[in-house]
C-alpha cells in the first residue's frame, strides 16, 4: 500500500514560509505585499476558492484586495479595472479567477494583467518564459505539484511522466515544468487512443481532466507517484455527495509508491502556491532580495 501525500501538511509549511519573508520585507523594506482577486459573476465553486485565497492570505500578514463584478460586467470594464491595479503601487499580485462568463475573452483578460503582477503565471509572457528556460511566474497548480514530486522523489532525471489534461491552466505548463526536471513527457488528452496503456507506464502519472475516478487501478503501474489534480463533486446511492479525484484512489493506493488524496492534496498546494507567487512578485518589483522565495 502506497504513502499518502500530506499536501495539506507541506503547504502549510510553504505558508509558514511565506508569512516569515512576509514580515522580514516588511520590517527591513517596508513593503506589504498585496494581491488583488477579482470575481466576476458568482459561480459557487469560485466563491469558496475566492474567499479561502483572501483569508490564506491575511493569515500570511499579506494584504487581501477582493473585487466581485457582475455577471454582465463587459470585457472592456473587466480590463479598465485590470489597468488600474496594474497602476495600483499597494497591488503586486492580480488573480483574475476563472472561468469567466463566456462572453469574455480569456486570453485577452489574461494578457491585460502587467506580466509582473501575473501571480498566476497565465500571461503569454510568462508562458513563453517558462517554454523557453527563462525565470518568470509559474502557474499555481503545477508548482504545487511539482514541489509535492520533488518531496517525494528528489530526482526526476529520466522518469516517464504521464500527464492526462492539456489545459493551459495545469496540463501544459505541468508538462514544461517536467521537461525542465529531465523527464520524458507525455500529455493526454480525450482524443488519446489507448489511454489506460499509456498511463500503466508513467513512473509519475499527473491526473487532470475533471472526470471523476477515471484513472482505475488497473491503469497504475506499480509504485507509480500519482499526483490527482481533480475536485469532483459526486453524488452517491444515499443522496449524499462527495469530492472525489480524477483517480479511484482505493484502488490506486493498492499499487503507488505515493499518491495524493482529494481533498487534502493538491488543493492546498495551489494557494500556497499563489501566495509564495505574490512574494516572489513584490520582491521583483520591489527590487528586494529575499531567503524566503520558492527556489525551484
Ligand atoms: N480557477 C481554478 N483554478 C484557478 C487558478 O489556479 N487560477 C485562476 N485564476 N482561476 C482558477
Amino acid at each position: 500500500m502506497g504513502n499518502i501525500i500530506d499536501g495539506k501538511a507541506y503547504a502549510a509549511a510553504l505558508r509558514e514560509e511565506v508569512k516569515k519573508g512576509v514580515q522580514e520585507i516588511r520590517s527591513v523594506h517596508g513593503v506589504s505585499p498585496g494581491l488583488a482577486v477579482i470575481l466576476v459573476g458568482n459561480d459557487p465553486a469560485s466563491e469558496v476558492y475566492v474567499a479561502s485565497k483572501g483569508k490564506m492570505c491575511r493569515e500570511a500578514g499579506m494584504e487581501a484586495f477582493d473585487f466581485r463584478l457582475p455577471a454582465d460586467t463587459t470585457e472592456s470594464q473587466l480590463i479598465a479595472k485590470i489597468t488600474e491595479m496594474n497602476k495600483d503601487k499597494k497591488v503586486n499580485g492580480i488573480l483574475v479567477q476563472l472561468p469567466l462568463p463566456k462572453h469574455i475573452h480569456e486570453n485577452a483578460v489574461i494578457n491585460a494583467i502587467d506580466p509582473q503582477k501575473d501571480v498566476d503565471g497565465l500571461h503569454t509572457i510568462n508562458t513563453g518564459r517558462l517554454a523557453t528556460g527563462q525565470e518568470g511566474m509559474i502557474p499555481c497548480t503545477p508548482l504545487g505539484c511539482l514541489i509535492l514530486l520533488k518531496h517525494v522523489l528528489g530526482d526526476m532525471s529520466g522518469k516517464h511522466a504521464v500527464i492526462v489534461g492539456r489545459s493551459n491552466l495545469v496540463g501544459k505548463p505541468m508538462a514544461q515544468l517536467l521537461l525542465r526536471e529531465n523527464c520524458t513527457v507525455t500529455v493526454c488528452h480525450s482524443h488519446t487512443k489507448n489511454l489506460a496503456e499509456i498511463c500503466r507506464q508513467a513512473d509519475i502519472l499527473v491526473a487532470a481532466t475533471g472526470k471523476a475516478e477515471l484513472i482505475t487501478g488497473e491503469w497504475v503501474k506499480n509504485d507509480a507517484v500519482v499526483i490527482d489534480v481533480g475536485i469532483n463533486r459526486i453524488r452517491l446511492s444515499d443522496d449524499t455527495t462527495k469530492l472525489v479525484g480524477d483517480v479511484a484512489f482505493a484502488e490506486a493506493r493498492q499499487r503507488v509508491k505515493a499518491i495524493t488524496p482529494v481533498p487534502g492534496g493538491v488543493g492546498p498546494m495551489t494557494i500556497a502556491c499563489l501566495l509564495a507567487n505574490t512574494l516572489k512578485a513584490a520582491c521583483l518589483q520591489n527590487k528586494i532580495q529575499s531567503n524566503n522565495l520558492i527556489n525551484i
